[in-house]
């Protein structure tokens, strides 16, 4: 058995705008999560986070590379191997509310869920009052309409859907942006619970550092449509070497007053460009400090630096 639960490999996503015109979402992702393990996925608003957790979970095929899911290649399974992928990869999204039928209540939702599953009615029922204790809830919510409740037990609700099927891998695309504070807190512990108890692998994309400081191990940058670091927490933290990164980071405050005080901030210069007219060469170019002759011409390729940490960039931050 691989260490590696899920792998992308190349993967681009490509959306045809008119004749001449095609966005590229994702542009080419490599990653690989290991067994047990979170990575956190972070980057500004369309940089392509969301795309890459749907085409994870296969809610979106790749347009090139692909995506290899526990020694399977998931681009064109039998129908033994599509049902399993459909149990063992799950999402869950910002906004609860949508992802509720407002006509079902939550045991139902839950149940409909295993039944699609081929699990019989009996058996999705005691699964259904087992998950909704796992995600927080009594068995009193199962009979619940979803404007019957709050926007934290809604999210609840939609995590013991997801762990019904016992998956082995999670997207959480903003699992807690949607929510107030202190609902905030309490659902990322019932998410780290969940990684602890089960060892479920998880793909935790925010928009928030803070908050994929708190639940992932590694994190991920993405900037239109590629990873352009990735390390392990403190590193990234500590010692971002790609100039995005560092400007990503300078926009947070710190919890240290100290290393606060002595940060050089770095100000992002310009809009997010358009991901539909890619800049030549790094495409960070445009509005990084840094930037040479070199990064308006040349692609920089994503290679190690220091202990785990990868960086596509030229003049990477010493
Ligand atoms: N169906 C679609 N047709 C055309 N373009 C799309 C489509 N879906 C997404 N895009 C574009 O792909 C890019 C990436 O979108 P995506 O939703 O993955 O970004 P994101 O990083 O999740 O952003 P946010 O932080 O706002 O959620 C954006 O430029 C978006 O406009
Ligand atoms: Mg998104």
């Amino acid at each position: 058995m691989s260490d590696i639960l899920i792998e992308a490999a190349g993967v681009a996503r490509h959306y045809r705008l008119s004749e001449h015109r095609t966005l590229r979402a994702l542009d080419g992702v490599d990653l690989e999560i290991h067994r047990g393990a979170t990575i956190g996925l972070v980057g500004e608003s369309g940089s392509g986070k969301s795309t890459l957790g749907r085409t994870l979970v296969g809610l979106q095929k790749p347009t090139l590379g692909k995506v290899v899911f526990d020694g399977l290649d998931t681009a064109s399974p039998d129908r033994a191997t599509l049902a399993k992928l459909r149990r063992q990869r799950q999402i869950i999204f910002q906004d609860p509310s949508s992802a509720l039928n407002p006509r079902m209540t939550i045991g139902d939702t839950i149940v409909e869920h295993l039944r699609v599953q081929g699990w019989s009615r009996a058996d999705a029922r005691a699964r259904a009052a087992e998950v909704i204790e796992q995600a927080g809830l009594s068995a009193a919510f199962l009979p619940r309409y979803p404007h019957e409740i709050s926007g934290g037990q809604r999210q609840r609700a939609v995590i013991g859907r997801a762990i019904s099927t016992d998956p082995a891998f999670i997207v959480a695309d903003e699992p807690v942006s949607a929510l107030d504070v202190s609902t905030r807190a309490q659902i990322m512990n019932l998410l780290r619970k969940l990684q602890a108890d089960r060892g479920t692998t998880m793909l935790f994309i925010s928009h928030d550092l803070s908050v994929v400081a708190h639940m992932c191990r590694d994190v991920a940058v993405m900037y239109l449509g590629r990873i352009v670091e990735i390390a392990p927490r403190a590193s990234l933290f500590e010692t971002p070497r790609h100039p995005y990164t560092a400007a990503l980071l300078s926009a947070i405050p710190l919890p240290d007053p100290v290393r606060e005080r002595i940060r050089v901030r770095t100000v992002l210069k310009g809009e997010t460009p358009d991901p539909a007219a890619r800049p030549s060469g790094c495409s960070f170019h445009p509005r990084c400090p840094r930037a040479s002759e070199l990064c308006r011409t040349t692609d920089p390729k994503m290679r190690p630096i220091g202990e785990r940490q990868q960086v596509a960039c030229h003049h990477p931050i010493e």
